[in-house]
């Protein structure tokens, strides 16, 4: 076979040969050697012309110039020419990298005042690519909903100290056993249960208890300084999507072990940026102990009516000093004080879009030329007030949960077949020698195998909605790429979690902390904008966990690529036509447990 390959390739360029064709010739030939040097270690190739024989070979100049892309995608990683089959495996260091939140490259090139904390992605970009793998004593995480009140230990970054030393009000509430770590959220002993807790805030705020949130508009938290995620993990249970969101940590991660229980969460900080959130996202923000000045950073994002909850012993510690600037503050964005108990403190923002200019002495004043979709990816604070002018000015007690546009259904109903069709795949069966096809009846996957989601390039959340829709234990992280229509506002109104990111760039979170990926159409985009695949399918390895699976979806090109790459990072893949007469195909894969 390989030969036969390599006269074809000499014959569409042989009689007429500038000398570029010639090197690209070569190149391409060299590639075609190490694809079939893998296919004979492996049956993989042969899998996929299987699948896609025919399409092989008529777009065969297509794939020759992709494989010529990759070859230089390739050679831009720092390997040797004899390593080209498989990417290098990180040293130990990086067992919990996250990209972008190097302190201390961060210190050499001349952030400070606390912004050498903040997500530089330029200053990392020069770092060696290589694959992140597990610490050495790694488990697989328990499944949900066991996997929310016990961890494995070795999993995470933490030490006993800080596990001792942990001040907050949720990290108080967990117990390191001989390898695990458990967390209890309430187990009648405790006095400041989170139950407690939440129950009190919902009395404050004029509830009977805490399950009646929905009552007053609340659907979405954002938790700053989240603990380890028991707050968030209670506010679940009563069907309010809450994210964690935390500073980047090089150790004892609020973020990491969030995910690790399988809630929702990812890092950001407050210091000098605002966060990948359009204005007017959450109808409750939450902040104990976090350590945030906080101030109009939580206006923008706060919807009309919503709800800022405060709470920390500095608080009532520095009252004196404390209080009048708040009060100050406050009232000039429009914000009533609604009760304080002990030391939890409640803000409502206001219904009012008038109220801002309505000639407070010293009010903030709304933003001029607002956009209504202006993406809001990590810029400068403003000092104004946001979302004033937009359509989505409307108070949570009031909103109404109809969506209008008919892409959405038209999102929602592709993404619900195509849901099925991936879940059938999604087994292990799959990957055996008999190639299987969508339909095929076979046992089902494992019971909630698969709990923290990222669709990476979300569109309306359809495959968010559809996997509410078949009853599956998950959460997703749906994911709208700058510079594509943002719909990440309609996604957020239906009470999803969702966030802004370049996928040119690391995505801000730790590693192994989502099971699946999934991406419809974002490679080709991807390409189109000159993002290199290859670091995009690096970055997923490092934020997938072992064993966990990616599903890309996209036109047979990107996939082709797309699946090269994949066997250069030791994933199964396995490409997947669904015979429907177009040129869309399914690349499924899945991580290998590498212990090293
Ligand atoms: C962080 O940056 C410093 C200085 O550039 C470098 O020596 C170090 O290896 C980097 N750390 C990681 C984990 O990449
Ligand atoms: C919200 O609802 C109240 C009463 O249900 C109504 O009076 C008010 O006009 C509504 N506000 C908006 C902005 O729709
Ligand atoms: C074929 O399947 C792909 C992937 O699910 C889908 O996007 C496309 O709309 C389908 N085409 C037809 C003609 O059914």
């Amino acid at each position: 076979m390989r030969r036969r390959l390599i006269k074809k390739v000499c014959l569409l360029f042989g009689p007429r040969l500038p000398r570029i064709w010639l090197v690209l010739c070569v190149v391409c030939v060299f590639v075609i050697i190490v694809l079939s040097g893998l296919s004979s270690s492996s049956s993989s190739f042969d899998d996929i012309t299987l699948a896609v024989k025919s399409d092989t070979y008529g777009n065969y100049r297509r794939l020759k110039e992709q494989a010529v892309n990759d070859y230089l995608d390739l050679t831009s990683l720092s390997l040797g020419v004899g390593n080209l089959k498989e990417v290098r495996i990180c040293g130990k260091e990086r067992e919990h990298y996250v990209p972008c939140y190097n302190v201390s490259a961060n210190l050499l090139v001349g952030y400070k005042n606390g912004e050498e904390f903040d997500r530089h992605c330029e200053v990392s970009k020069g770092e060696a690519y290589c694959l992140v793998r597990p610490p050495k004593d790694y488990k697989m995480p328990l499944s949900w909903p066991v996997g929310r009140d016990a961890i494995w230990n070795e999993n995470v970054k933490i030490t006993k100290d800080q596990f001792l030393s942990s001040g907050s009000l949720t990290k108080r509430l967990m117990l390191m056993e001989e390898n695990q770590i458990s967390f209890h959220s309430d187990d009648g002993l405790m006095f400041d249960g989170v139950k407690d807790y939440s129950h009190q805030i919902a009395e404050m705020i004029g509830l009977g208890s805490d399950v009646e949130f929905h009552h007053a508009g609340v659907r979405t938290v954002l938790d700053i300084g989240c603990g380890f995620g028991s707050f968030g993990a209670h506010l679940l249970s009563l069907k309010l999507m809450t994210v964690c969101m935390a500073a980047y940590e090089l150790t004892g991660s609020q973020v990491q072990i969030s995910l690790e229980r399988g809630l929702p969460a990812v890092i950001g900080n407050f210091n000098s940026r605002q966060l990948p959130f359009p204005s007017l996202s959450y109808d409750m923000v939450h902040c104990a102990e976090c350590g945030i000045l906080w101030d109009d950073k939580v206006d923008r994002i706060l919807r009309p009516g919503g709800y800022f909850v405060l709470h920390g012993s500095s608080l009532s510690t520095k009252k004196g000093s404390m209080a009048s600037p708040v009060e100050e503050f406050v009232r000039k964005i429009c914000w009533t004080f609604i009760a304080q108990q002990e030391e939890t403190y409640i803000w409502q923002k206001t219904i009012d879009a008038q109220c801002y200019s309505s000639g407070v002495q010293g009010a903030i004043l709304p933003c001029r030329e607002e956009r209504e979709d202006s993406q809001s990816y990590y810029q400068p604070l403003a000092s104004c007030v946001g979302g004033t002018t937009s359509k989505r000015w409307v108070p949570i007690q009031n909103r109404s949960s109809r969506i209008q546009q008919d892409e959405f259904y038209d999102d929602f109903e592709s993404s619900l077949s195509a849901l099925r069709n991936y879940w059938s795949l999604l087994t292990p069966l799959i990957f055996s020698d008999h190639p299987k096809r969508p339909g095929d009846e076979d046992p089902l996957p494992p019971y909630n195998m698969i709990r923290n989601v990222m669709d990476m390039n979300a569109h309306y959340g359809g495959l968010n909605t559809a996997f509410l829709e078949e009853g599956k234990a998950v959460w997703v992280m749906n994911v709208v790429p700058v510079r594509a229509r943002n719909t990440l506002p309609v996604i957020l109104d239906q009470g999803f979690a969702g966030v802004l990111h370049d996928w040119c760039e690391p995505f801000p979170t730790y590693p192994r902390t989502y099971d699946m990926l999934h991406a419809n159409g974002l490679l080709s985009y991807l390409m189109s904008k000159q993002c290199s695949i290859t670091n995009l399918l690096l970055e997923m390895d490092r934020i997938l966990r072992p064993e966990g699976w990616v599903v890309l979806s996209d036109e047979v090109g990107s996939i082709e690529k797309a699946r090269m790459i994949a066997t250069q990072i030791r994933w199964e893949a396995r490409v997947i036509d669904l015979e429907n007469g177009t040129d869309q195909r399914i690349l499924v894969c899945q991580k290998p447990f590498v212990r090293k």
